[in-house]
């Protein structure tokens, strides 16, 4: 009976952490470029087994992170010692940490009504795409833009008071499955939104009669799905790779912009696989088809990851070339940054993504300003700092709501001060 006791606890209590039977993240160090290609050299025969996950590259502080299983961890710490490389371990036990997260979360999801301040799953997303439908019949609407490749259906909000030759806003999250507090962050904007525009705000009723807003919460549902039944850490989309055991492309490396150059694996094994060709992927082709159709009229292109703390200007691709307006964008960025820091006293930096994290190609946020000539793309990464990483407890789900709201704000603000009655395709004011 005991035994049948510990078994079944056993059982219920790996739900989320099976996949990562005592996995450590480690946090390394590297002081050059040389450096990390000793450790790329230290751990390339795993990574082409995806025994281990690069979770960041290198930042500016020389800082990057990785995911090693628990039974890998004594070689691979050899390994490091002997070419002199720093590290610590961040989480001893990633499968203990995500099973403690799974039970505080069920705790939470009973003691709180409603989907804000919540990690829904895709159904239960659509689910309140539907109620907002019902409640708000003249002016929130669904819009199906086609489907993934498991065979879900891909919906975004679309929010629009009517009249026409407005411009619109694109906010989107969850484009990598396992950054659940994006979707969620997504979720408490767009409540902001519902909320202060049915409630009369004076503020929040200048921009919804002066702009559209297509919300895309979850831009990879398979893989998002994937997480909350499979693996709690999945990154890519579910399509399988011709040719290998490896499922998935990862949908923020096969944006055409630039597609295929730095930080974009060509390897369908790796985790930042960028795809067969660009846009060979039907989520990111979904998006594009959203968008391109009507580009001029899109002002503001705003996708939410995780973690880093980082409010990134273009490009992502590359450290030599910045946009012509970079100055202008980067002011917004700070400012943006600003009143995100303002509201809980959390770190976050602007800048571009080459400068603070790493360069990485082939992103919606840089094809938003390269190929759709969107004014404003903007990529937050949001909390935590490495701390919890992928696997931000509960409690903070709302508080990141509330920065990343007050940021998020910024930018429309200023949107509203330079397009005010002018009409797309602009030129709003300089
Ligand atoms: C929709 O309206 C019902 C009835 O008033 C309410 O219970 C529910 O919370 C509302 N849902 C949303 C998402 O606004
Ligand atoms: C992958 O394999 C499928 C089935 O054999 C084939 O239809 C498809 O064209 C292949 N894709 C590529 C990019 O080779
Ligand atoms: C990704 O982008 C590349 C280059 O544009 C494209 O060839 C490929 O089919 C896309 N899809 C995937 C899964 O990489
Ligand atoms: C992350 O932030 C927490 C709380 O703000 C802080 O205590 C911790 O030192 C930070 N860790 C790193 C690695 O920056
Ligand atoms: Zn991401």
């Amino acid at each position: 009976m005991i035994l049948i006791v510990l078994v079944l606890l056993t059982v219920s209590s790996l739900t989320f952490g099976n996949r990562h039977n005592r996995d450590k993240a480690v946090q390394v160090r590297v002081q050059s470029a040389d450096e990390w290609l000793r450790v790329e050299n230290v751990l390339e025969k795993y990574l082409k087994k995806q025994d281990i996950d690069i979770w960041a590259y290198p930042n500016h502080n020389g800082k990057a992170n990785l995911l090693i299983p628990g039974d890998l961890f004594n070689v691979i710490a050899n390994q490091f010692d002997l070419i002199g490389l720093s590290y610590d371990v961040t989480v001893d036990d990633v499968s203990r940490l995500l099973d403690d997260i799974d039970v505080q979360l069920q705790e939470w999801n009973k003691e709180h009504k409603g989907i804000v301040g919540k990690y829904p799953t895709y159904d239960e997303i659509l689910a309140w795409f539907d109620e907002l439908k019902t409640n708000y019949s003249g002016w929130i609407d669904t819009l199906d833009i086609g489907n993934t490749y498991d065979g879900r259906i891909h919906r975004s909000l679309k929010i629009s008071t009517g009249g026409t030759g407005k411009w619109k806003v694109y906010i989107e999250g969850a484009m990598h499955a396992r950054e659940w507090i994006s979707p969620a962050t997504v979720i408490y904007i767009t409540d902001q939104l519902i909320q202060g525009y049915a409630n009369g705000d004076p503020e929040i009723v200048e921009w919804m009669e002066m702009l559209d807003w297509y919300i895309l919460p979850v831009a990879n549902p398979d893989g998002y799905d994937y997480c909350f039944t499979d693996d709690r850490l999945w990154r890519k989309n579910r399509r399988p790779n011709n040719g290998t055991n490896c499922v998935g492309t990862d949908l923020n490396r096969n944006w055409s912009y630039q597609w295929g150059g730095v930080g974009a694996d060509p390897d369908p094994c790796s985790n930042t696989y960028r795809g067969e060709h660009a846009e060979s992927e039907v989520e990111v082709q979904n998006i594009v088809n959203l968008i391109m159709p009507e580009a001029e009229q899109f002002i503001y292109y705003m996708a939410y990851h995780s973690w880093g703390q980082q409010f990134f200007t273009r490009w992502d691709y590359t450290a030599d070339e910045v946009p012509s307006d970079h100055e202008q964008l980067l002011d917004l960025a700070h400012r943006a940054v600003n009143a995100i820091v303002a509201v809980h006293d959390m770190y976050y930096e602007a800048g571009t993504a080459p400068e603070l994290m790493y360069a990485f190609s082939g992103s919606s946020a840089d094809w938003a300003r390269g190929v759709a000539g969107i004014k404003y793309p903007y990529l937050e990464e949001l909390r935590d700092n490495g701390t919890y990483s992928f696997i931000l407890p509960p409690e903070q789900i709302v508080p990141t709501g509330e920065e990343s709201w007050a940021g998020f704000q910024v930018v429309v603000r200023e949107i509203v001060s330079k397009c005010s009655g002018i009409s797309p395709p602009g030129p709003c004011l300089p």
